[in-house]
């Protein structure tokens, strides 16, 4: 049992086609895609344990030790800093951190920007590296509503598609930083399961489109 690798994957469509990538480097367990409510899945002939998890906690149960690698967005990471090691760029969930706005929007550099975000941390960093003196306002969803109803002027969010953005007319103002989904490890399982997990890694890497 203890053999096993523990690896949290991300609730969703993301999840599903990062196992896809599991699966073709030889990590399959055919069990995870069967849907129902189960949450853990073995295979003890390959040596994989998976689990699903929400996305935003798959940095907490691996920097925590609950799995020993897992897949978790960018944005987590730089939001959180979780004490993990980022081991792959899986080249898919690709989308970006961005700074958007009502069309036409003009900043007043003479005043605070209010900025409405679930992103606080990377938020902070961002405007303190322009030195722009800003007032985070911090809401959970729905962020594009902010500037539409008045409560901030800006938001800094993750854009996708930009449908989100176009349908509710608003407009990248600028670009924060590009987003990814990574592999990542606890430090511990990193150190006293090195090979396994450097031969899972570079079997899934083998998986990347580009
Ligand atoms: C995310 C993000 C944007 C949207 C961007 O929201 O916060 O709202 O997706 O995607 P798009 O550019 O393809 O339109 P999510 O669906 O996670 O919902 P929430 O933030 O409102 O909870």
């Amino acid at each position: 049992m203890s053999e096993m690798l523990s690896i949290a994957l991300p609730k969703g469509r993301l999840g599903e086609k990062v196992y896809a990538m599991f699966e073709k480097a030889g990590y399959e367990c055919p069990a995870v895609m069967e849907g129902g409510r189960r949450l853990i899945f073995e295979n003890p002939e390959k040596g994989v344990r998976y689990f699903w998890v929400k996305p935003s906690d798959v940095a907490i149960y691996v920097e925590r030790g609950a799995a020993d690698i897992g897949v978790a967005g960018k944005d987590i990471l730089l939001e959180y800093e979780p004490d993990i090691y980022e081991l792959l760029d899986l080249g898919v969930g690709k989308c970006r951190m961005a700074i958007a706005a009502k069309k036409g929007f003009v900043d007043d550099p003479s005043r605070t920007l209010r900025v409405a975000t679930k992103f606080a941390n990377i938020t902070a960093g961002y405007y303190a590296k322009k030195g722009r003196d800003i007032d985070i306002i911090h809401l959970n969803g729905s962020i594009e509503l902010a500037p539409i109803l008045g409560l901030s002027s800006v938001i800094c969010d993750i854009v996708e598609t930009g449908n989100t953005l176009r349908e509710n007319d608003l407009e990248v103002i600028e670009e924060v930083v590009p987003i990814s989904a990574r592999l990542i490890a606890n430090r511990a399982a990193y150190k006293f399961r090195y090979e396994k997990i450097m031969e899972l890694t570079s079997a899934v890497g083998a998986q990347k489109e580009n």
